[in-house]
């Protein structure tokens, strides 16, 4: 849309924050780079306002003016979600980090919503209690961010995502007026449960500002193991059987396919590949309690002992010490960010039940070949939540430009896989400016129909973050 600014808004806006919130010139350039060099961003202004009263000025100013605001957080969100528009004004909470309580009897956490996830975590361990979620981007993203995208990482399976650590939020409303629901209760039953609107909203229907989280005890045992294994229907009895066979206490379950480690060999820094052969498929395992002499260790060994035995897992190794698993995690953390230096990356961020997880790899990487020839899937991802991030490497020596235009492509062929095996097209990324026409084009017409019927209610002039979800 194009935007009359009526003369004083921007001045008036500049003036609520100070000279410390407004980010000027060639300093304004990071908060319009976006993480897959998909789109750029702009901005009448970026403002970093340092508490909620200051954010609630400013988008009450938006409000008036009927300029477009858009929220960000640590800007690491991979959907485009937090990418600003010329037309409109640059929210970033930055500012607002503060922890403003944790009360370890009730297992509770409030913070702002600019507070640094790494950060988070920290405060949390300081008291001897976990904030459990946990993500490659954990020392840059922000728990708005996390909140507003409901992120999952890979604790999942064990303690949910962003949307189930949640306990209340504070949010400003697109009209300017701030809802207090920084509540610390896990029963609460009065009515519409209004904060689960604001989770995975992606900054359409308001910004937060403070959130309270739930923490659990810490981790007292950790045992993790990288093994081998011939096939992904492997991977995943290996994952049905670690489940049972260490009491439920199985934290994280990660795929990797033999093209990522060859990838972090070759292009990281002081990788090795990790086991003795080569395989076509590799699980990080993730096993831990609470409880002080557990002996998770036996337990994992006999695990991987029994699965050996019944040629499931070929190889494996266990992290004898903090600093052997931090490097397990460091190769897991590689086949992720070094995704680029195979050329360019078609992405895919879909979850399948669990029980289909096999079938939807075999399934797709065999679609995708048949459409292009050569190219090569790197299917990773926390598998043991049913999240693939399926993402499609163009074939050695393509030209990247030409292959990139064939998104929209290869989004359809995966996608409707995906939905064939009762799965969801956006997993833990969020639909930001990415996939909106994806959402658009295989969410029921009904639900489309609630969605923008509660987008309306509460923003009805369309100023929070337009463009992005519908
Ligand atoms: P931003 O990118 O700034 O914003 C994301 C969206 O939220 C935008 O729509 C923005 O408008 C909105 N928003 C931000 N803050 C607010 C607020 N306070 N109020 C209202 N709206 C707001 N994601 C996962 O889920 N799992 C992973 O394992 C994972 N791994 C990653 C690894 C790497 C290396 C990278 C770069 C990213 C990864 N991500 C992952 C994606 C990203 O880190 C998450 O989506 C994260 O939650 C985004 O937080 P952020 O603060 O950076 O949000
Ligand atoms: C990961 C990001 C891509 O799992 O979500 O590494
Ligand atoms: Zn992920």
């Amino acid at each position: 849309m194009d935007t009359i600014v009526p003369a004083d808004a921007i001045a008036r806006l500049k003036s609520v924050v100070g000279p410390k919130g407004v980010v000027e010139g060639a300093d304004a350039e990071p908060y319009f780079h976006e993480q897959r060099g998909l789109y750029r961003g702009a901005a009448l202004a970026v403002l970093r306002p340092a508490a909620t009263e200051e954010v609630a000025q400013l988008v009450a100013i938006c409000a008036e003016a009927r300029l477009p605001v858009y929220p960000q957080g640590g800007n690491t969100g991979l959907s485009g979600g937090a990418v600003a528009g010329k037309d409109g004004v640059l929210i970033n909470l930055g500012r607002m980090n503060r922890v403003r309580a944790l009360d370890a009897l009730n297992f509770t956490i409030t913070a702002e919503a600019g507070c640094v996830l790494a950060e988070l975590q920290r405060a949390a361990e300081a008291a001897d209690r976990l904030f459990p979620l946990s993500l490659g981007a954990e020392g840059s993203c922000q728990i708005g961010g996390n909140l507003s995208t409901n992120a999952g990482g890979i604790n999942v399976l064990r303690y949910g995502n962003a949307r189930e650590l949640a306990l209340g939020l504070e949010v400003v409303l697109p009209d300017g007026r701030v809802w207090n629901g920084l509540r610390g209760l896990r029963k609460n039953n009065t009515g519409y449960d209004l904060k689960q609107l604001f989770i995975g909203a992606e900054g359409t229907l308001g910004v937060i500002t403070a959130a309270t989280l739930k923490l659990f005890p810490r981790p007292r045992e950790v045992e993790t193991a990288l093994v081998g294994l011939k096939r992904v229907e492997d991977v995943m009895e290996l994952f049905a059987r670690a489940r049972a066979a260490t009491g439920d206490q199985l934290t994280g379950f990660e795929l990797i396919p033999r093209i990522g480690i060859d990838n972090v060999v070759q292009h990281g820094q002081g990788f090795h590949d990790p086991l003795a052969a080569r395989h076509p498929w590799y699980a990080l395992v993730e096993i831990s309690t609470s409880r002080s002499g557990a002996n998770l260790r036996a337990a994992l060994e006999a695990l991987l002992a029994v699965a050996m035995a019944a040629n499931l897992v070929q190889d494996g190794t266990i992290a004898e010490s903090e600093a052997q698993r931090r490097e397990l995690w460091r190769i897991r953390a590689g086949v992720a960010e070094l995704q680029e230096k195979l050329g360019g990356s078609i992405k895919h961020d879909v979850s399948v039940p669990v029980s289909k997880v096999a079938e939807f790899i075999v399934r797709g990487s065999t679609a995708v070949g048949a459409r292009l020839p050569g190219i090569r899937p790197y299917p990773f991802g926390h598998v043991g939540d049913g999240n693939i991030h399926f993402n499609l490497m163009q074939p050695a020596g393509a030209d990247k430009s030409v292959y990139l235009k064939r998104w929209a492509e290869f989004n359809r062929i995966v996608h409707d896989i995906v939905v064939s095996l009762g799965g969801s097209i956006s997993a833990e990324h969020g639909i930001g400016l990415m996939r909106r026409d994806e959402l658009a084009h295989y969410a029921a017409p009904l639900e489309l129909e609630m969605m923008r019927r509660v987008k309306a209610a509460l923003d009805p002039d369309g100023i929070m973050n337009p463009g992005k979800v519908l």
